[in-house]
């Protein structure tokens, strides 16, 4: 009985999330000295700017509603799904809230022959099952994670984990980051944790399976843009840690088999968001947004910002089985979420990023909205010279810029890049589809096509 159970729940890799959160007299006492250290410490009376206007939760899920209104005319060669994901809490923060905090909640549009259908569903994640099961939001939020209140929230996580009030043997993520498709599934994914996978009904409706651990083959977390190449089909992705190693790189192969760690070194533990791939080389961006718990003790958040440090690019042939060949180049001091996308030309490697000076995590954090206006992001192109060890870079555009797109068959390739400005792009789209439901701001996109359901 009890194989038949494990060979149940790890089914083609999938884990099922079954947490067993505890209530209890432990639990209430915890709740009760929380509540009594935010009353007494957090200031309530600032508006959370991320809970309201179009970044406030939608109330519920709304299951696959059919027929909807379509202005013009939607291309009858377009069959398939446009998900798009977001946060969405649940439930009402104990105390701060960080946009990144918030239940992954996936909005779906299921368009075929002509006609489309809307759900919005959550991922089904083991912290979300765990404050469904207390009624409350129970888990540690980055939006609490500064100064000395901070401190005492992060040791309430511990606390918790440590009473089994909480499991968290699957992880704490929210799977609200990013949205990608390899061999034959949906992921949902957030960086702090491992992938959940999503499956796409005929109806439209979006189901949770269960985590991705590649039958207990990934054990580290897993970004939220792993890079799947056009060509071969493997995926390649990375995880970034708080203990060492710092930084894992690894490759999947289009059969879904994960290959070993390769355990990539650097100096201090940062946050990466984000990496690209080219047809022979991974990079990797080591940017000094650090992790720095004891920060918090000066009224910093978790994660800051040194604007003295170089920004580092790391090149390893991506089928290396250790960081025996990576090569190391610095640039300019900056902070970078998104790449576009990189390619070679001779003997250097082009990346096209998104990057910023003097990120502040803050900015998009509590009530503070004016911060968000010094977002300086701008689109450059990096060459690094694998002959002669040089870096430079260009910008290539002035406004705003990032969440980049391409066209994910270049992915890896040269590809030509395009700024267009938003304001003259052609006001006239092929089809407008009314939604029964307001969607809240969010974070990427993906369009599933029918023959991937
Ligand atoms: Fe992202």
């Amino acid at each position: 009985m009890g194989v038949e159970k494990e060979e149940e729940v790890t089914r083609g890799g999938i884990r099922t999330v079954e947490p067993r959160p505890r209530k209890g007299v432990s639990s209430r006492i915890v709740d009760w000295l929380e509540k009594a250290v935010v009353y007494l410490t957090y200031d309530k009376s600032k508006p959370q700017h991320y809970l309201s206007g179009n970044f406030a939760p939608v109330a519920d899920e709304t299951p696959p509603c059919t027929d909807l209104i379509v202005r013009g005319s939607l291309p009858e060669c377009l069959n398939g799904e446009f998900v798009r994901v977001g946060p969405n809490p649940k439930f009402v923060p104990v105390a701060g809230y960080h946009w990144f905090d918030g239940d992954g909640m996936v909005h779906g549009m299921r368009i075929k022959d002509g006609k489309a259908t809307y759900v919005s569903r959550y991922v089904k994640t083991s912290r979300l099952k765990q404050e469904e099961f207390f009624g409350g939001a129970k888990f540690m939020k980055i939006g609490d994670l500064k100064g000395l209140f901070g401190l005492f929230m992060v040791n309430m996580q511990i606390l918790r984990a440590k009473l089994k009030v909480l499991d968290v043997s699957y992880g704490i993520g929210t799977g609200n980051t990013a949205l990608i498709y390899h061999h034959g599934k949906l992921l949902a994914l957030s960086e702090a944790d491992k992938p959940y996978v999503l499956k796409v009904l005929e109806d439209g409706d979006l189901q949770t399976l269960g985590m991705l651990d590649y039958d207990k083959r990934l054990a580290h977390s897993f970004t939220a843009h792993p890079k799947v190449d056009p060509f071969t089909d493997e995926m390649f992705t990375f995880g970034y840690a708080h203990t060492q190693p710092y930084l894992t790189y690894r490759v999947i192969t289009k059969d879904g088999e994960i290959l070993d760690p390769v355990p990539i070194t650097i100096p201090a533990p940062v946050m990466i968001h984000d990496f690209a791939i080219t047809e022979n080389y991974a990079i990797f961006m080591d940017l000094p947004l650090y992790f720095q718990p004891k920060e918090m003790v000066k009224g910093q958040l978790i994660f800051t910002f040194d604007p003295t440090k170089k920004a580092r690019f790391g090149i390893l042939p991506r089928y290396s089985k250790s960081e025996a060949q990576i090569r190391w180049f610095e640039l300019p001091n900056c902070f970078i979420f998104h790449n576009a996308n990189a390619w070679e030309e001779g003997d250097e490697v082009v990346l096209i990023t998104c990057r910023l000076e003097n990120p502040d995590l803050d900015m998009v954090n509590g009530a503070v909205k004016e911060k968000l206006e010094n977002f300086k992001n701008e689109l450059y192109e990096m060459r690094f010279n694998l002959k002669s060890g040089a870096a430079s870079q260009k910008q290539l555009s002035v406004s705003a810029v990032d969440f980049p797109r391409i066209n994910e068959s270049y992915t890896g390739r040269k590809s030509e890049v395009n700024v267009i400005d938003a304001k003259t792009m052609s006001p006239d789209p092929v089809a407008v589809v009314e939604l029964p439901n307001r969607v809240p701001y969010g974070f990427h996109a993906f369009f599933v096509t029918e023959s991937s359901f």
